[in-house]
């Protein structure tokens, strides 16, 4: 594998006196699309809480493009955050009161870009998702799929380094969900880095990696290579 996008090593979370995490070892290589599947409560959500830095690990390194993150400090996170991973969740996360094409600026808000650029990439996104008809609608105006579509536009407006989705299909209909399985693939196929969670292995066998994540640990992992 060339340089990982993003690499955990023994990777350990515990909440006081449960663990979580019990060293978990995963590298992921720039223009690889991964799904993490497993049962519920196998530790998946807190896998991608990690990855993205949203959480800290309890033991373990986590390296984003080559950074140890354990050696910055929460601001220097914060920005590694806003510039290298984009979020999508199965809730959507949306903001009621804004329009599908400012939702998805929100995307850049913190990575610098002047106004004017992130309204023109705010709309080129959405049109990547295929909502160009739908940019002036707020949210409680569009459909689950098309809400989760602005979900993904907003992850990707940034040109993140890792896309990580939790469920992104969770709240959908299977034929929406299957739509936006299709809208994955294409953005890996134009260059994006995403991990999706699900514990839908139909849905992960559409994937060309499945990662299986069983009581805290990697039990299979389809790419043995990365497996170390
Ligand atoms: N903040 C916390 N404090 C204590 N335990 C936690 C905390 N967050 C998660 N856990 C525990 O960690 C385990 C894994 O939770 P996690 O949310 O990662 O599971 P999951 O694989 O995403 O499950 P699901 O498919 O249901 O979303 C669970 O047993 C949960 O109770
Ligand atoms: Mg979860």
């Amino acid at each position: 594998m060339t340089e990982p996008v993003l690499e955990l090593v023994e990777v350990v979370k515990s909440y006081g006196e449960v663990t979580v995490l019990h060293g978990v070892d995963l590298r992921v290589g720039p223009g690889e699309l991964v799904a993490v599947v497993g049962p519920s409560g196998s530790g998946k959500s807190t896998l991608l809480h990690i990855m993205g830095t949203l959480e800290r690990p309890s033991g373990g390194t986590v390296r984003i493009d080559g950074t140890d993150v354990a050696r910055l400090g929460d601001r220097q996170v914060a920005d590694v955050r806003a510039r290298d991973i984009g979020f999508v969740f199965q809730q959507f996360f949306l903001a009621a009161h804004a329009t599908a094409v400012e939702n998805v600026a929100d995307g850049m808000l913190y990575a610098g870009v002047p106004a004017r650029a992130r309204r023109r990439r705010a709309a080129e996104a959405l049109d990547r998702v295929g909502l160009s008809h739908r940019a002036r609608f707020k949210p409680s105006q569009l459909s689950g799929g098309e809400r989760q579509r602005v979900a993904i536009a907003r992850a990707l407006v940034g040109r993140p380094a890792i896309v990580l989705a939790d469920e992104p299909t969770g709240n959908l209909d299977s034929a929406t969900g299957g739509a936006i399985v299709e809208l994955l693939h294409e953005l890996n196929a134009d260059g994006a880095t995403i991990i999706v969670i699900t514990h839908d292995n139909d849905l992960a066998g559409k994937l060309p990696r499945q990662v299986h994540l069983l009581d805290g640990r990697i039990v299979r992992d389809s790419n043995a290579a990365a497996l170390r």
